[in-house]
């Protein structure tokens, strides 16, 4: 009998690690509370796949999240893939920041090894829950050669989303990972994976982002663009201590004139006189 491939699960929490006091509630569960071995334990068929190697990495909601933890899985799972009996990594995460982790991931990783995400929208107590077959179809697409060199993917609702493209986009359905601009890469059948697209965009092992390192990430913050958006948002970013902004604007990156002010004088005057003043051409 030929060798299994071994797949990495990484367990972080979110609702496929949640629980409910009964099985029709399919809200107001606690996340975060089942370990990764009872998540593997649930679904036999995971060994028909491949040889597991199971650890439970943190055990947080994903909106708890910290950029510390992604630099902890980015190691872990860099670590993990180095091993030349590692074939790729699955990591069970909540669904709220599922995308940023994963796409955070496919910068991140050094490796071209296989690197799937999943999660689930029903805890694992809920009636008809998505997390076994979710975690099902994870592992066998980490398993699969044909997952090699195409980043991180986003494995949920037996569909396949490069990590770059996918969104949440609604709060309890199930399906509800869409990458809308350039669609899903493929889609599981019977734990096989049929993919239709592959990236093109850098990403892991050629991404030009090195991690491995650091022992902290700057803080930047995002500020949102709105109709009669103020200055406010910034000065208190800047006066929190931000490393840098994001400022998400309307339409093609436009902003209104108080924030306009604030992004040129406040920043100026946080950082000194490197920026060009308001008036300047
Ligand atoms: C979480 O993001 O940790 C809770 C919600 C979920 O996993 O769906």
């Amino acid at each position: 009998m030929s060798k299994k491939p071994k797949v990495v699960i990484l367990g972080t929490g979110g609702t496929i690690a949640g629980a409910g006091s009964k099985a029709s509630n399919v809200t107001g569960y606690r996340p975060s509370v089942i370990g990764v071995d009872a998540l593997v334990a649930a679904v036999p068929q995971l060994k028909e796949v491949a040889e597991l190697e199971a650890q439970q990495l943190f055990q947080v909601a994903s909106y708890l999240l910290e950029t510390s933890h992604w630099l902890q899985l980015a190691r872990a799972a860099t670590d993990a893939l180095a091993r030349s009996d590692v074939s790729g990594v699955v990591i069970t995460h909540g669904t709220d920041t599922l995308e940023e982790t994963a796409y955070f991931l496919h910068l991140a990783v050094r490796s071209e090894k296989p690197v799937v995400v999943t999660g689930a929208m029903r805890p694992a107590t809920a009636l008809s829950a998505d997390g076994p077959m979710n975690l099902y179809n994870a592992v066998s697409l980490a398993a699969s050669p044909d997952a090699a060199g195409k980043g991180v993917l986003v494995a949920l609702n037996d569909r396949i989303a490069c990590a770059r493209d996918v969104t949440k986009t609604h709060t309890s359905g199930l399906e509800t990972f869409r990458s809308t601009e350039y669609g899903n890469l493929g889609q599981m059948e019977n734990g096989a994976p049929r993919f239709y697209r592959t990236p093109l965009r850098r990403h892991t092992a050629f991404a030009e982002f090195v991690v491995a390192g650091l022992e902290e990430l700057p803080r930047v913050e995002i500020v949102m663009g709105y109709v009669g958006a103020t200055g406010a948002p910034v000065a208190a970013a800047l006066a929190n201590g931000a490393s840098g902004i994001v400022y998400a604007g309307t339409g093609a990156g436009n902003f209104t004139a108080a924030a306009r002010e604030a992004l040129i004088e406040d920043v100026r005057a946080a950082i000194g006189s490197a920026l060009p003043r308001s008036g300047d051409p």
